[in-house]
């Protein structure tokens, strides 16, 4: 029947159709197959990776970032690549665009499997006693109180699904601190914290919570610490695996803690930092 279906078309319309099921059919089959991602930050760099890879283990994405232009490319990108993902603006930062975030979710797809909180801010760049309390202000609403206030959101709708899996975007910064970087290497250590602490808590709702700490990552964030040559000649030499990584690098490991693979480990950290120093 379906052959019969795809011989009646033009062949650029059987190539589309053949293109079409064979993504969907690898979606349903994806180790992610059906499961709903929220992901935000997730229009360039880290979350752009890891929504695309989401999506490609067979997930639903809701995507987002602050800005509706950055929304709109990135959706079209991927939606290009076949996948399932759709997206709307989401300053972490807002109580009423985190709302906004989890409703488009219930709305689009019926409920919410998996959160990767992965967006972060740093203002500041000097010796940690002189940012100041604005600075600080920031960087903790942002990077730690906005990530724990989205956790509380999808957490009843997880638990309606039986369960789901938390992923927090924390950096190597958290056990070996950045120079220049006080106020962020302290939000990124206080995220394992909240990941130890929430994942006791939420184990009897078979909801698991784990941190990804990425390493130097080629982005547009980063670019202060490799830009100049010799900062990032600095940087490789802290490095075992002689290069600085790209955000796909850490896209398989979040895709791996969202899945069944994963099913008996939280409240950890997993390191993706090219062997660069960072606890024993
Ligand atoms: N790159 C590294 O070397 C590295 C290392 C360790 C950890 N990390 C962590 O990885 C995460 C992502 O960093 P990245 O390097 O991938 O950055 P990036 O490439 O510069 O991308 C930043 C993304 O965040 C969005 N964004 C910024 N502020 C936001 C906010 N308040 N609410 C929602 N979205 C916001 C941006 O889009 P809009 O401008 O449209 O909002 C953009 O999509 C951060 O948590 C960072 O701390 C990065």
């Amino acid at each position: 029947m379906i052959h019969a279906i795809i011989a009646s078309l033009h062949p650029r319309q059987a190539l589309h159709r053949v293109l079409r099921m064979a993504s969907t059919s690898s979606r349903a089959h994806g180790t992610l197959a059906d499961k709903v991602a929220l992901v935000t930050a997730s229009t360039e760099g880290i979350g752009f990776a890891i929504a695309r890879r989401l999506g490609q283990d067979g997930a639903h994405v809701v995507l987002s970032s602050r800005k509706q232009a950055n929304v709109d490319r990135a959706v079209a990108e991927l939606q290009k690549e076949n996948l399932s993902v759709s997206g709307l603006v989401c300053h972490v930062g807002k109580a009423e665009d985190r709302q906004r975030l989890i409703d488009a979710a219930l709305e689009r797809h019926g409920g919410i499997d998996i959160l990767v909180s992965n967006a972060a801010v740093n203002p500041f760049f000097g010796s940690t006693l002189d940012a100041t309390e604005d600075v600080w202000d920031k960087i903790l609403d942002i990077n730690v109180k906005a990530t724990a206030l989205l956790v509380k959101l999808v957490v009843p709708h997880m638990e309606k699904r039986g369960g789901g899996s938390i992923v927090i975007v924390s950096s190597i910064a958290a056990y070996s601190p950045f120079p220049g970087l006080g106020p962020y290497n302290v939000s990124k250590t206080a995220l394992l914290g909240l990941t130890r602490t929430l994942a006791p808590e939420l184990a009897p709702s078979n909801i698991r919570i784990n941190s990804l700490a990425p390493g130097l990552i080629r982005t547009k964030f980063s670019s202060a610490l490799w830009q100049d040559k010799s900062n990032e000649n600095k940087m490789l030499e802290t490095m075992r695996i002689q290069r600085i990584g790209v955000p796909s690098d850490c896209s398989g490991m979040v895709s791996f803690l969202c899945s069944a693979d994963a099913n008996y480990i939280t409240g950890e950290t997993m390191v993706v930092g090219g062997g660069a120093p960072s606890r024993l």
